[in-house]
């Protein structure tokens, strides 16, 4: 029987079992700079089988939260670096997911407060961003109104997405995952209700809204290889002010195919349900498997049962977990010994100093089963 406890070839990448650390922005890089706080954390969190890092902003255009790591500059590779070596010589293998965001940014995180880009100029007026208000002080602001991208600059954008995957490299990284989901900037390209575009990246054909996504992509595999290059997704999402739109499956199952004939590391499916939005539509993950013939990662609620359950009957290939992750760095050992988990402190998931962040502990005490 296959568990989350196998090991899994990924794309010639040994995994040491199936539990993936899911990306979480935990906003503890001041000046945009990974650091030791960082080293340290990623380390504590090495048994999962595949660490995939924070948001990891390509550009300080792509970013919309105080305090992010980004992968734009020589400093920041050089951080990372340090991450990426501490992970290895613990055994572990690390992606980073690399992130613009889009319209969801704010003025203040803008270079000469300029509006950020987007798919559309629409406003994603009930969501927020992470920036500083009008006193300076950093905290949650209303995301401003984007500029929609002119067709001449897209490529500017994908340039930058693949320079990041470059960048990746060079810091020592096993891959990337292109941040395709969650209301982000190459989602606000995908959902049909956001892209009010009239170009070829717009309209209400899914090969044009998928194109941006695609491009993406393909810039990506032609700078470190298909084997290198994951993507997240979150068909159905609501996140981040985005609402259904006409043949929302068919784009999804459509990128499956697209994205399955270029051979990529992985696609990573967030099923949004745990975080507040509504889930995905019965049978769609079974449809979404048989569209999509390569390895297949499901976030988003998930216990130690269930992902078993699903590796199991065939439906995905890795499990992540994003939550189980903040208070619990030893998440396998735990789960293969049966040993009770913490919950996560909520009010330090973002910002703030090594409380909530690398204090919590590995397991120490007795089994369950032993001190029942
Ligand atoms: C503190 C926190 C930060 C997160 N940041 C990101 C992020 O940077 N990128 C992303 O794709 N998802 C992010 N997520 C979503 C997680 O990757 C994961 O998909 C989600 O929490 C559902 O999994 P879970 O139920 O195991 O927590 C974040 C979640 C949490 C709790």
């Amino acid at each position: 029987m296959a568990d989350i406890f196998d090991t899994y070839d990924l794309s010639g990448l040994l995994l040491k079992n199936r539990v993936v650390m899911a990306p979480m922005t935990r906003a503890r890089a001041p000046g945009y700079l990974p650091n030791a706080e960082m080293v340290r954390y990623y380390g504590q969190r090495a048994g999962a089988g595949l660490i995939v890092t924070e948001g990891t902003p390509i550009s300080r255009e792509g970013n919309g939260f105080v305090d992010c790591p980004g992968i734009w500059s020589d400093e920041q590779v050089a951080g990372w670096s340090e991450v990426t070596h501490r992970v290895h010589d613990l055994g572990g293998s690390i992606f980073t997911q690399i992130w613009h965001v889009g319209r969801m940014s704010h003025v203040s995180l803008q270079v000469g407060e300029e509006p950020p880009v987007s798919s559309t100029a629409q406003q994603a007026a009930h969501s927020s961003a992470f920036g500083y208000d009008q006193d300076g002080q950093a905290g949650f602001v209303k995301a401003s109104k984007p500029r929609a991208l002119a067709t001449a600059e897209i490529d500017r954008v994908i340039g930058d997405f693949a320079q990041a995957a470059v960048n990746a490299d060079s810091a020592g990284f096993d891959g990337v995952e292109i941040h395709g989901a969650n209301g982000y900037l190459v989602e606000q390209f995908i959902n049909g209700a956001v892209n009010d575009r009239t170009d070829r990246y717009g309209g209400d054909t899914v090969e044009n809204r998928t194109r941006f996504a695609l491009e993406v992509v393909d810039a990506c595999i032609e700078r470190i290889g298909a084997s290198r290059v994951g993507i997240r997704l979150s068909p159905f999402g609501r996140l981040h002010d985005l609402e259904a739109f006409d043949g929302e499956e068919e784009t999804f199952l459509h990128l499956a195919r697209e994205l399955g004939k270029r051979g990529i590391a992985y696609i990573h499916l967030m099923e949004q349900a745990s975080r507040g939005a509504p889930a995905m539509p019965d049978g769609f993950l079974a449809r979404f498997r048989q569209a999509y013939p390569g390895t297949l990662i499901l976030a988003g609620g998930l216990s130690k049962e269930k992902a078993n359950a699903l590796i199991e009957e065939g439906v995905i290939d890795l499990a992540a977990f994003g939550a189980p992750y903040v208070a619990n760095p030893d998440l396998v050992e735990r789960f293969r010994k049966d040993w009770p988990t913490e919950e996560p402190d909520k009010d330090r998931f973002y910002g703030g100093d090594a409380r909530g962040y690398t204090d919590y502990r590995p397991y120490t005490g007795q089994r369950v089963a032993e001190s029942a």
